[in-house]
């Protein structure tokens, strides 16, 4: 099983990046949770404090959604399942500075490109009885953004998290998800510890596994 998780940083300067507010934890859980239930689980992780509680869960640390596109794509070919819950940065600047930008009088604009959409890429790459479920973080017309990231990346299923939902969403220790499937099936939970949301994510895997 592949899991991700954490934010990704993009360099601007030495000292500065573009990043978002992940904490990786529900990345985190869900990775412990495949683990305790006697999978063989690689973690690729952005910049995080977060630490594994099972000992066998193989962690890989990365900083840019380029090397976790990297370290994704060299373990995707042999995974059962992939879960891809890290919040990789959309955009990454044109250029970095080998020095540290200094102060100067006028405004400064940094131009920035678009980074590789991690999970559409292991979409399209996906091979028969591969699982690969994806995340939607939305503030507005969830469900049916969430629908289309679903169709679009070629998912099993995708997790959908509403910013107005309270208690969801970064840094929380609680989430509220809605899980949409390639079916269209729709099932709507309450809040809950994200160790639960995490044990409800992965019984959900196991069901397409076994079926
Ligand atoms: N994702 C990815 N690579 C990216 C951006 C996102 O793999 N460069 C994945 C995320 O890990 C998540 C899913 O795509 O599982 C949806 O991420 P989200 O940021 O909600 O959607 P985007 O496709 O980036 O669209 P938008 O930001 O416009 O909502």
């Amino acid at each position: 099983m592949l899991v991700t998780a954490g934010p990704t940083y993009e360099a601007i300067d030495p000292v500065r990046f573009i990043g978002n507010h992940s904490s990786g934890k529900m990345g985190f859980a869900i990775a412990d949770q495949l683990a305790a239930m006697g999978a063989d689980v690689t973690l690729i992780a952005g910049p995080t404090a977060q630490k594994s509680h099972q000992p066998s869960v193989k962690r890989i640390d990365v900083t840019s959604a380029a090397e976790m596109l990297d370290a994704c794509l060299q373990h995707y070919k042999n995974s059962k399942a992939c879960i891809m819950c890290a919040a990789v940065a959309d955009f990454t600047p044109v250029t970095v500075s080998a020095q540290k930008i200094k102060k100067q009088d006028t405004d400064l604009n940094i131009e920035l490109k678009k980074t590789t959409d991690i999970l559409k890429t292991l979409g399209e790459q996906k091979s028969n009885g591969q699982i690969l479920v994806g995340f939607a973080l939305e503030t507005n017309n969830e469900e049916d953004n969430a629908v289309e990231k679903l169709k679009k990346k070629n998912l099993d299923f995708i997790v959908l998290n509403s910013l107005n939902d309270k208690g969801a969403g970064f840094r929380t220790d609680t989430n509220k998800i809605t899980i949409i499937d390639h079916k269209l099936q729709k099932t709507v939970f309450d809040l809950k510890d994200k160790n639960e949301v995490a044990t409800d994510i992965c019984n959900k895997v196991a069901e397409l596994i076994n079926t």
